[in-house]
Order: C-alpha cells, then structure tokens, then sequence
C-alpha cells in the first residue's frame, strides 16, 4: 500500500511540475525579451523577459544561448553588441555581434527558435550587407535594468511559450551536465549497499553483422614534442639553426638553442649567419670562429641525448671553410653529464663548398643526457648546418626513422591505421600555418621547418614521406589530413592576406580564393605521391627518388579537422572534394563535423556530409566519464545510410585530467557501444598520442615518455585490449542483470566479437561497479571445436595509473561459462578453436 501511495505521489510530482512549466493559465500570451551580451565581450548571448518593460528576469539564470567562435582558444572568443532581429521574410532570428573590442570584425547568425543555431560567418562591415538581411537592420538599441544594472540590447515582443522554451532547454542542459559529472569517488553513496551483481548474458550467435576491421588505429599529432625530441629519433636540437623567435616558443628561442660553445669568447664565437646556405628553405647557419684549439660546439639535444653502451650512431653535417680560412680536423666527441667521453670519431672540415660529412661513433657507455661535441683542432672560420645525431638501433632499422622503443609500442596496439601530422598541427595556426606536405618530404636540408602551433618548431624531418613508411612498417593504412582551406578556428597569428583584424584571427576567411586552384593541386599532387607510377608520374616519381618505388596503397584522406564549418569553409573543402572525387573516385575522402558531439558545427557538418554525399566524417569529443557511461546508445541511432564515422580524437577527461583506471575503463565501456555500431562507426582513435615528461602541452595522454623510458598509460592497455582483439563479425548479447537500477546497467558494457580470420570469439566485459558481476556467458548455439581460452584483466582502485592487464589460461567448461567480473575491470575471454582436431 506504502509503495503504490509513494508511486502515485511520484507521479504527481511530476504531473506537477510539468503543468509549472507548461500548463498554468494565468500566463500571459506574450512578453517582452530583451537580449544582451556583458560589456567585456565574454558572456554570449544572454536574455531577460519583463510582463511590463520594467521588471526584467534573466532568462534561466543569464543562459549563454550563443557564444562567438571568432578568435584564438578560450578568451580570445569575445562577443560585443549583439543585435538581435526576427527576420521578416524568414522568420529567423539574426543575430549580429562584433567580434572584436574595435568592430573591425562582425559576426552574423540566425536561429529559428533561439534554441539551436546555424552556422556563424565573419566579415568586415562594410560586407555586412552580403552576410545579413536586409530586413534585419537597423533596429533600435534599447536599455533594461537587469539585478541592479543598466544593460543595453534589443527588445522584441515574443510568445511567453517561448521563454518557457528557453527555460526548458537550458535546465535540460544544466541537468545533463549533472549527469555527466558521474564519478567513481562517488560511487560509495551512489552504490551504497550494492550487493555482487549477478548477469545473465546470451549471445545469439545466429544474429550477427559484418563490422569495420579498421576499428582501432591510432592519431599521431605532433603535440607534446610527439615528434621532434620524441618518436622522431634524431638527437640534435635545433640542427638546423632554424628555431627563431618566430616559433613563438615558451622558451626563449633563437637561430642558436641549444646550442653552447665551450672554452671561453677569447677561445672561439658563434654566429647565425645567412647568405648563400644550403638550401633555401633551411636559410640559417653556424658560423664557428676559432681562435684558439681546444674550444668546441656542443649540443645538449632534447633534454640532453641518451646513449646506449655498445650501439652506434650516425653522424651527419653539412660544412664548409669560410673565404680566407684554411679548415681542416674535427674531433666529434659524445659527452656524458660530467664531461667524460663515451664516443669519438673524426671529420675533416675542408671544402669551400658545403659538403656533408658523415661518421659513425660507437659508445662506451650508457649515458642519460650527454651532450654531442664537435672540437676543431685548428683555429679559423667554420660554417655549419644540418648537424645530426642518430642511433642506428631506429624502428625496422630505418635511416631519418623513428624511436625503436616508442615506435614498438605503438606497433604493439595493433592499429589497423595511422592519422597524421594532427590536428591542430594539419591546420595550422593561420593560413600560413597550414601544414603543406611538400615542405615536408625531399632531402631533409630542403625540407621547410614549420612552426609548432603548440609552441615549439617542427623540423618536419619526421615528415610525409616517414609518415607513409611507417604506417606500411607496421601494417596500418595511412590517414592523412589537410587542411580544408581553411586554418583552425582557433588561430590567433596574422595571416600574409591579413585584412586587419579579420585575417589575424579565427578562419581568417580562409586560403584566398586566388590561391584555391593552388592549393586544390596540392592535395591531388598528395595522392599522386601515394599512389601515383614511380615512372609516369610527377609525384609518383618523388616517391621512387625517396627510396619507395611501390606505390603506398593510400585508401583514405581526411580534408579539414574539426573545423568551425562556415561559408568560407564549405566552400573551399567543396572545391577539394569535388576534385578529389573526380580525379580518384576510389578514395575515401573524411569530412569533418567540428569538435563536439554536438551543436553548430556538428549540425552543419552533418548537413553538409548528406548533401555532398560524403563517404566518412571525422568526429570528435573529449569529455567528462560520465558522459561516456551515459551515451553507450550513441551510435545506435546514427542513419546507417548517411556517411560513415570515423571517431577520430575522444578520451575521457576528469578533473586534473589524469589518465587511470576510471578514465580507462569508462573508455572501455563506451568502446562496448561503439563495437556494437562497428557498422556506421569505420575507425576510432584516442586522442593525443604521446606527450614528453616536461614538454605537455595537453593531458591525458596514451603513452608518456622520456628519453630513457617508455610508460604507457593504462588507457594505453585499453587501446591495446581492442586493438589486439578486433574482430569483423559483431554478434548481438543481450545482457540481464539482477538488479534494475539503470545506474547499475549503465556501468555493464558487453561486447562479443568473432575473428573470421582465426575463427576466434572475443567476448569483451566493462564492469564499472565497485562490486563484482558473477555472470553466465551462454554462446547460444555454437559448439566449439577443441576450444581453448584466454582472458585478459585490467582491474585496479579507479585512482590507480599504474594497472597494467594480467593474461591467464581461461578454463572453458563449453559454450556456456561463469567468468566473475572484478570490480573495476576490463576483461577480453578469447576463444580459440582447434579446428584440425575436429
Ligand atoms: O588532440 C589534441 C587536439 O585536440 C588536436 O590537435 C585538435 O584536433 C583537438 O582540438
């Protein structure tokens, strides 16, 4: 009796409180909405209503309803007086703002319920004529007193619904984000009581869909130093002598870091000169002036260069003698911290011309962070250049290759495909940021360095060209991704076109048209160098110079990376599309849809792939574990017949952002939901890859690293989990659990794949319970031949960053088998059948 009266009075309660929102009479048909922005640019745009036009109410608490996206990252996105019109022949609402303190910079969007809205576009104002309506201006600026302040904005008559509307919306939101903030430190009141779970999970193995076999890869981006100083094996810093100011690094940079002369001013000096280098684009130099034997050039690499005892290393340099010198011995040492010698070799420094010299030095001992040493024995003037250092040991044993240990553990995920060079680092921080994969392939003196927009500089030695040749080292497709003619939203550097403040920040309207047809090449002349005849064509034949006549198979192309999509961007990646599209049908051209997993740029993105037809759209989100745990069914209603997805940067992110057992296992959860989508879902990624101790730009990250240690986080073992055990056939469960609470279920996930390849059944289990789940797998209706298992567990407290998978013989007691899921754990049971014994 107790129970039904506490239902009906539930019930009520909610009958109630929708009639608050929807159903009063005594409300007025309509009100007045006032709308405004803070006066420091930094609230969006916000509203109040009034019965009277003298009492006003803010809109849900002051709601932001729409921000600015014009500008660099966070602070920079300003909105100044906003106008807010409903257009007479549309019936939109417009709204127009400044972007900029100076309203040099306008900003235009429309909505046509002030809920959700369309695309944004930037222009000057005397453009605004071409970006707005004509009927949505000039309107009166009004002021309204809100909480005690006199505000300017705009005043419209609109329904009273309409406020409720806004209402609705805004606590929807605010209440998702509650949901959203579901974490295990909470589980001890959350889950209170909660007894072991007992599960009952069939898997019907006569309902099954072929899945995408490129499931799990890998997004390499060069943040965090991922490149230079990190999977990029060189040792030298700045071996170029091309870091400069320009790199807007946190440190201070010039044309000489990292570099030192040793033995005092009298004994010799350093110089940056510039006229006639080697190369163009690699324009500065090392002038060495010696005066005295015995002083010496030393480079402290990346925090120092770590050395092998017993391996060797390559030397390289680019020398000449200047006019009037006579050159001739350099002794080449490696140093360890205190200066004691661990290798040695010689070079003769004699040509008037630049000439590169090589060596080869064989350490003696191991060395943490030594220094490489270049002494020469005679006094005069020396130039240099292209000063290099690497081991011989690199991944497959590679010339200009990468970081054996580094590269082996990223081969060790198993990744079905590699994204590159980024990110932000493909778009660039303005136009002339944009990352042109030409500058990036060729001899590695004519390769043009590149600004890092994650403050530091890229001597793109680690570039196309390596990019293709380890993607094929380890078995994974290439993704590459340009830029979609536009650079990242975010940008903050003056492009060369710049038209004040509009070409010095956000999309800068883009690569100008007049250098489209340019750059529309560009991208063509990419896949040519990919595929194209190492004998009949261009490009192709660039490959072959590089040492790789094959072609490399190049399948996919992403064009535009979670751009803000406006005008100037649909047009320019439709330029690029359709090109790409009509010269190579066969490529699978990747779309971008913004970096959320929704709003405007998911919307218009969207919109955008359905009406070009585009075959895959990158997806991105970085977001709370509780949104993961909350959105299992995300893909389940995606239209299987619009584009593919390739969810191409996501993590789990909490407080701190710490890389753990929770953020881990949330990740792997999820995964569950994205298998079961494996479909429409084409490829997933985590995002960012790999950071340097020291050197982070962005946290959490897969695999941490030094220059001595590789340490792979235990989100990295969630990847290597999937990856290891992808499958091409998904085969429905269903899962029953003994208790009903839907915050119980939500922290199950199950997934079951097979491996036609091996014949294999994979059976996945999440549990993110702080209680065991004892469960009975029933494979319905298989019998196994001579099965063996194996189980691997990652299970650990949720703080903990140091849980690594533990693998063990797995006893199967036939198709249908108990297997007691830890709490807090990820397990993969593999089924292999012996199937000669049958
Ligand atoms: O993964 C780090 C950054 O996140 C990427 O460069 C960018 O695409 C995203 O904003």
């Amino acid at each position: 009796m107790k129970k039904i009266l506490f239902s009906c009075l539930l019930a009520m309660g909610s009958v109630s409180l929708h009639a608050g929102i929807t159903g009063v009479a005594n409300v007025p048909d309509s009100v007045y909405l006032f709308s405004y922005a803070d006066a420091n640019g930094q609230s969006g745009l916000k509203f109040a209503w009034s019965g009277d036009r003298q009492y006003w109410t803010p809109v849900a608490g002051g709601y932001n309803y729409v921000r600015s996206d014009f500008g660099p990252w966070g602070s920079g996105k300003k909105m100044f007086r906003p106008r807010l019109v409903q257009g007479k022949a549309d019936g939109k609402w417009h709204c127009t703002w400044e972007a900029t303190q100076s309203g040099q910079v306008v900003a235009h969007a429309a909505s046509s319920d002030l809920l959700k809205w369309e695309r944004q576009s930037y222009f000057v104002p005397a453009e605004r004529a071409q970006h707005v309506p004509a009927e949505t201006f000039p309107v009166a600026e009004a002021k309204a007193t809100i909480g005690g302040r006199e505000e300017s904005g705009y005043v419209q008559r609109v329904p009273y619904a309409l406020i409720e509307e806004m209402q609705r919306y805004a606590d929807h939101k605010n209440f998702r984000g509650m949901l959203y903030d579901e974490r295990t430190e909470q589980d001890a009141v959350r889950f209170a009581g909660l007894k072991p779970v007992e599960a009952t999970i069939t898997v019907q193995t006569d309902q099954k869909k072929a899945i995408s076999e490129h499931l799990i890869g890998i997004f390499f981006e060069d943040i965090n130093y991922g490149a230079d100083g990190g999977l990029y094996a060189e040792l030298v810093q700045n071996r170029d002598f091309e870091y400069s100011e320009k790199d807007k690094a946190h440190q201070r940079w010039d044309h000489s870091y990292a570099w030192t002369v040793q033995g005092g001013d009298a004994a010799a000096s350093l110089a940056i000169a510039t006229d006639d280098p080697i190369h163009a684009n690699n324009a500065h130099y090392a002038v060495l002036d010696v005066k005295q034997a015995g002083a010496s050039l030393q480079n402290s690499g990346y925090d120092g260069i770590a050395l092998k005892q017993g391996e060797k290393y390559d030397l390289s340099l680019f020398a000449r003698v200047a006019q009037g010198s006579k050159g001739g011995k350099f002794v080449v040492r490696l140093l360890d911290e205190k200066g004691n010698e661990a290798a040695r070799t010689t070079v003769n420094v004699s040509s008037k011309d630049w000439k590169q010299l090589k060596g080869v030095l064989k350490v003696t001992a191991d060395v943490r962070a030594g220094v490489l040493s270049l002494e020469p024995l005679s006094a005069g003037t020396y130039h240099l250049d292209m000063v290099s250092l690497f081991p011989q040991n690199t991944f497959k044993g590679r010339k200009n290759g990468l970081r054996a240990d580094l590269a082996q553990t990223l081969a060790d995920l198993k990744p079905r495909f590699v994204r590159f060079p980024g990110g932000c680092v493909a778009h660039g921080d303005g136009v002339d940021n944009i990352y042109d994969w030409k500058g990036s392939i060729g001899p590695l003196e004519a390769r043009k360095p590149l600004r890092n927009l994650w403050g530091y500089h890229q001597t793109r030695g680690l570039g196309y060209f390596e990019y293709f040749q380890f993607c094929e080292d380890i078995g994974a497709e290439p993704v590459p991704v340009l830029a979609a003619g536009v650079p990242c939203q975010n940008s903050g550097t003056c492009s060369h076109h710049s038209k004040g403040e509009l070409g010095c920040s956000g999309q800068q309207g883009g690569v100008p048209m007049e250098e489209m047809d340019a750059y529309v090449q560009d991208v063509l002349d990419l896949i040519e160098y990919a595929n194209g005849d190492a004998k009949k064509t261009e490009w192709g034949r660039k490959r072959a110079e590089a040492g790789h006549p094959k072609p490399f198979g190049l399948k996919y192309i992403g064009i535009g990376n979670e751009d803000l999509i406006t005008d100037v961007f649909e047009e320019r990646f439709t330029m690029i599309y359709n090109a790409v599209r009509a010269k190579y049908p066969d490529i699978t051209v990747i779309g971008t849809v913004g970096p959320f997993y929704e709003g405007t740029d998911y919307d218009e993105g969207w919109k955008l792939a359905s009406k070009l037809d585009i075959p895959m759209v990158d997806e991105h989100y970085y977001v709370a574990p509780g949104w993961l745990i909350h959105n299992q069914d995300y893909y389940d209603r995606y239209d299987r017949s619009k584009s593919k997805v390739y969810l191409g940067e996501y993590a789990a992110h909490l407080p701190g952002r710490p890389n753990n057992i929770e953020t881990a296992l949330a990740e792997a959860l999820y995964l569950t939901g994205v298998e079961r989508n494996a479909d429409v879902v084409t490829m997933t990624s985590y995002a960012p890859l790999l950071a340097k101790e020291g050197h982070t730009q962005w946290n959490p990250d897969l695999i941490y690293f030094n220059n001595t240690e590789v340490k792979p986080t235990v989100g990295y073992y969630t990847q290597q989990m999937y990856g290891q055990n992808a499958g091409d056939e998904y085969i429905t469960s269903t899962v029953q659990l003994n208790n009903w609470q839907d915050g119980v279920k939500k922290r199950v996930g199950v997934s079951v794949v097979k491996d036609n390849a091996t014949g294999d059944y994979i059976v996945k289990l999440v549990n993110m319970l702080p209680v065991e789940v004892n469960s009975k797998v029933k494979l319905d209706g298989v019998t196994l031949t001579a099965p063996t298992a194996v189980k691997t567990v990652l299970t650990g407290d949720p703080k903990d960053k140091t849980a690594r998978p533990v693998t063990s013989d797995f006893e199967l007691t036939g198709s249908d088998f108990a297997y007691s899921m830890p709490a807090y754990s990820f397990t993969v049971i593999r089924i292999h059948q012996n199937l000669e014994k049958k």
